[in-house]
């Protein structure tokens, strides 16, 4: 029985965070350098993405394993032609028990203003939007393609009106970059019913130059907005979560933080996420996948392919943020962000 389905740690697949592009418009010096990914930057070709309805299989069937949660990501999940046929046809899939899964998509909201509300009308239930300051040039450095902060801002709005909320905003901190704006962020979102989520910066790929140092611890983050605002710790709703969620004592809405580093939430870590070309990892620290696209492509049935990912799971023992300090920093092979949508 589907229910069954654990991992070597004893963890059930709960999420499937899918990656639908490996493209993205923004070059955020954090996770896709343009030294890097500039004009020669070889992307992945059309043909090697997965189609819709390979994506389509895929979910379902995960679905049927226990996944109640999809998430689209990227790169910008809004960049792939067609975005919203896709979340047409996931929004169609229903869990074991009847109810319609959780269809939810990361995104830096540059689309969103124009999309969102055919994306909600498409069967999309929430929206995720990143965005690391307030202030527009500083974004403009942060994204390196000079794209304002007022657009990110319509965005938001664009989604809470088009039923898309409540809108999560991420904002990944960094010491000496960002770190001064947490009580103007914090200020901003206040009383608005958009839960600002501060995440700790990790050393996810190998290209972000990530360095202990730049992490603002989330505890900092917590005492620094609880000397302005008093905060409450709110009991997590699903145990995988990512965020630990605190509320305003005086009623103005709820924050969360995401203390990958200093707090690792490996324990109940229930994500699976596939690549845009159909890899599956087990975790978001994982070195290689395992090339689904290959049994899709070569004629598995439903069954094969429910088998391949019940065979992954159960052997699957990863909990990297909790070894981070034993591996960092490595030579091991690691995937980018960008490629697996975080
Ligand atoms: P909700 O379902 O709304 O709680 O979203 P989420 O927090 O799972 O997803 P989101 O895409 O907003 O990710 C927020 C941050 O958490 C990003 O920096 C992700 O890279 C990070 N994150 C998400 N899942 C994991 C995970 O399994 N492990 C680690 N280490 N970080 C994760
Ligand atoms: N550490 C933490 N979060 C990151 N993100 C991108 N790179 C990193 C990193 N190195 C965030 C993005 C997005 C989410 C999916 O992950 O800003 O909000
Ligand atoms: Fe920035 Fe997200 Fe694009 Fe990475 S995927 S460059 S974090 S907008
Ligand atoms: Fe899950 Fe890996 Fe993140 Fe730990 S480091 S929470 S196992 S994805």
């Amino acid at each position: 029985p589907a229910a069954a389905l654990k991992d070597a740690r004893g963890r059930p697949l709960h999420d499937l965070r899918i990656s639908v592009t490996d493209r993205c418009n923004f070059r955020c010096v954090y996770c896709m350098p343009k030294e890097i990914f500039g004009r020669d930057f070889v992307f992945r070709e059309r043909s090697e993405l997965l189609s819709f309805e390979e994506i389509e299989r895929l979910a379902r069937v995960a679905v049927s394993l226990g996944v109640h949660k999809l998430r689209l990501t990227g790169g910008e999940p809004l960049l792939r032609r067609g975005i919203v046929d896709l979340v047409g046809m996931l929004s169609q899939l229903k869990t074991a028990d009847g109810k319609p899964v959780d269809l939810a998509m990361t995104t830096n909201g540059s689309a969103l203003p124009v999309m969102a509300q055919q994306l909600k009308d498409a069967g999309l239930r929430r929206v995720t939007i990143s965005l690391d300051s307030l202030d527009d040039a500083r974004f403009k450095a942060i994204n390196d393609v000079n794209f304002p902060v007022s657009r990110v801002l319509q965005a938001i709005d664009a989604a809470e009106q088009a039923g898309l909320g409540p809108v999560k905003v991420n904002t990944v901190l960094k010491r000496g970059v960002n770190d001064d704006e947490i009580l103007t962020l914090a200020e901003h979102f206040r009383g608005t019913g958009q839960i600002l989520r501060f995440i700790e910066f990790m050393d996810v790929g190998t290209t972000n130059g990530w360095k202990l140092d730049a992490v603002v611890p989330s505890s900092e983050v917590v005492s620094r907005i609880n000397e302005r605002w008093a905060l409450e710790p709110v009991v997590k709703t699903e145990p995988g979560e990512t965020a630990n969620r605190w509320r305003y004592a005086d009623g103005a809405g709820e924050i969360g933080v995401i203390s990958s580093v200093t707090n690792a939430f490996c324990g109940n870590c229930s994500r699976a996420r596939v690549s845009a070309e159909g890899q599956l990892y087990t975790c978001l620290f994982a070195g290689s996948g395992f090339d689904l696209r290959a049994l899709l492509r070569g004629g598995a049935d439903d069954e094969e392919l429910a088998r391949a990912l019940t065979g992954r799971w159960r052997k699957r023992d990863d909990n990297y943020s909790e070894l981070r300090a034993a591996l960092t920093p490595g030579n091991r092979k690691r995937i980018e962000m960008s490629y697996i949508g975080g």
